[in-house]
């Protein structure tokens, strides 16, 4: 049996869908329950639900073939994976934001919060700009609010959070949206099964 890394929470329902559009069985996953583990035995896959930043990890080491995993994700743990196919939903950007009206004073030393330390601070050593991390695991955009940071780091998807927290964005980073992804071995190992599963999710796209 194959193994499929799914992320849970918003994603989850997106990528489901795409699944069941493929004509993948996906029933009772994105419902209220805790299983972890679903099974469709007809197309030999087993569905894993893992936490969104955790799918790479599971596919990198080989505890999953293949996975769903964002490519904001990808770009902060830089997993030893292959990228198979854009799968078109989950499209957000990875930004700079600030508080409205913020002035940068470029002599001192930018103070960054993020949940993402890996690229901000590869962003930065490009512009050539000096930085303290705050690393933070969520809610970010209240960082500047209350003076802990200058500007934040973060994924911006319709913006609402940043526009309700008169914050904007101030310089982008990266594009990103949902990956098929595939452990190294497993695709040499599981070719015809995968790239299968590849061709009936692109053909659904
Ligand atoms: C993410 C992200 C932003 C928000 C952006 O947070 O960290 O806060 O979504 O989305 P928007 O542009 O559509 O408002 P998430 O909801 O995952 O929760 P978190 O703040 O706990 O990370």
């Amino acid at each position: 049996m194959l193994s499929i890394a799914l992320p849970t929470g918003r994603m989850c329902e997106q990528a489901c869908r795409r699944l069941s559009a493929a004509g993948y069985d996906c029933r009772g996953i994105t419902g209220p329950n805790r299983k972890l583990i679903f099974e469709d035995r007809e197309r030999r896959l087993r569905y894993l639900l893992v936490k969104p930043r955790d799918v790479a990890m599971y596919v990198a080491h080989g505890a999953a073939d293949i996975g769903v995993a964002g490519r904001d994700v990808i770009l902060e743990s830089e997993p030893d994976i292959l990228e198979l196919l854009d799968l078109g939903f989950g499209r957000c950007r990875l930004a700079v934001a600030a508080k409205k009206g913020w002035h940068d004073h470029t002599d001192r030393l930018l103070r960054v919060a993020t949940a993402f330390p890996h690229v901000a601070e590869e962003y930065f050593l490009r512009q050539g700009r000096q930085i303290e991390l705050i690393r933070l695991h969520g809610s970010v955009e209240l960082a500047p609010l209350i003076n802990l940071s200058d500007v934040i780091v973060d994924v911006v998807e319709t913006g609402a959070t940043l526009q309700q927290n008169n914050m904007e964005i101030i310089a982008e980073i990266a594009v990103s949206s949902a990956r098929l992804i595939a452990n190294k071995s497993s695709y040499h190992f599981n070719l015809a099964q995968i790239n299968q599963i590849c061709k009936e999710l692109e053909a659904a796209l």
